[in-house]
C-alpha cells in the first residue's frame, strides 16, 4: 500500500517536472488589469492635485467613469468570458481552498488561473474599484466640484454616500498593497505571477488540460456595454 503510494507520489512529481506553456490569460484581462492600474493612479493624481485649473475636477470625474467602465467590462466577463476569467471558475469554497492550501505545502505549482483564496481577492478588490467612482458620483466639496450625481440627490444621501469616497481610498490602497505582496510572496516560490499578467502565459505541468478562451466578438459585446454606461452618466448627469 505504501510502495504505491510512493510510487504514484513519484509519478505526480515527474509530471510535475515537464512543464509545458500554457496560455492562462486573455488580451482582455490583461488589459483590463493594467489599464485598471493606471486609471486608478491617474484618478488619485488627478483628484489630489487636479488636472484643471478651475477645481471642478473634470478630468478626476471623467477618469472615475473610465475605472467604472473596466470593472463593469470584468464583471460582465466574469460572466460570459474566457475560463480563467469566469467567476464561476474562480470563486470556490472552503474544501478547496483546503486543498489548494495542501498542495501548495506539498510544493505543488499554483492551479491555472487565479488560486481559489486569490479568486475572492480578486472579488473584493474589484468590489472595492467599483465602490471609488460609485461613491464619487455623490461627493461634493460644496464649492466647485460635485459628482455627476451629487446635486440631484439630498444632502443627506451626499453626506453618507459621497463621505465615504476619500476614505474608501485608503481601504483600495491597503488592498493593493497586500495584493502586490501576496504576489512578491508567490515570487519567492518560484512563480511569476506578474510577467504572466503582462505575457499571458505561464509553464504549467505536461499534464495539465489547457483552459479554453471566448471570442473576441462577446468581449467587444461587454466592452460596449460598459462604454455606455460609462459615458452615459457624463453625458445624461454632467
Ligand atoms: C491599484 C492597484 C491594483 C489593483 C486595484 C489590482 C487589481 C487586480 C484585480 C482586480 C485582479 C484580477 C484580475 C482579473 O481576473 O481580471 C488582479 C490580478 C493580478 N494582479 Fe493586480 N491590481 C493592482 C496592482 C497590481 C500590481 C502593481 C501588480 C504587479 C506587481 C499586480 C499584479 C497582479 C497579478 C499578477 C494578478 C494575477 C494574480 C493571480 O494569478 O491570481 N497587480 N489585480
Amino acid at each position: 500500500m505504501a510502495a504505491r503510494k510512493q510510487a504514484r507520489t513519484q509519478a505526480t512529481r515527474a509530471d510535475t517536472a515537464r512543464t509545458q506553456t500554457v496560455k492562462v490569460w486573455d488580451i482582455w484581462v490583461r488589459a483590463f488589469h493594467w489599464l485598471l492600474v493606471a486609471a486608478l493612479v491617474l484618478a488619485w493624481y488627478s483628484g489630489e492635485y487636479g488636472f484643471d485649473e478651475l477645481g471642478a475636477k473634470t478630468w478626476h470625474m471623467r477618469i472615475g467613469m473610465v475605472v467604472l467602465g473596466l470593472v463593469i467590462f470584468r464583471v460582465l466577463w466574469g460572466f460570459v468570458g474566457s475560463e480563467t476569467a469566469r467567476f464561476s471558475q474562480f470563486l470556490r469554497g472552503p474544501r478547496a481552498i483546503m486543498d489548494y492550501l495542501r498542495a501548495s505545502r506539498r510544493g505543488e505549482p499554483t492551479p491555472i488561473g487565479h488560486n481559489p483564496i486569490g479568486g475572492w481577492a480578486v472579488v473584493v478588490l474589484l468590489l472595492i474599484a467599483a465602490a471609488q467612482p460609485l461613491t464619487g458620483l455623490f461627493a461634493t466639496d460644496d464649492i466647485l466640484a460635485s459628482g455627476y450625481l451629487a446635486d440631484d440627490v439630498p444632502q443627506a444621501i451626499q453626506g453618507a454616500i459621497g463621505g465615504w469616497h476619500k476614505p474608501m481610498f485608503n481601504v483600495l490602497l491597503a488592498l493593493a498593497g497586500l495584493h502586490v505582496l501576496a504576489i512578491v510572496a508567490y515570487r519567492f516560490k518560484g512563480e511569476n505571477l506578474t510577467r504572466w499578467m503582462i505575457v499571458g502565459r505561464r509553464p504549467a505541468p505536461i499534464h495539465w488540460r489547457r483552459p479554453r478562451f471566448a471570442s473576441p466578438v462577446r468581449a467587444l459585446a461587454c466592452a460596449a456595454v460598459a462604454a455606455v454606461v460609462a459615458v452615459g452618466i457624463p453625458v445624461i448627469w454632467g
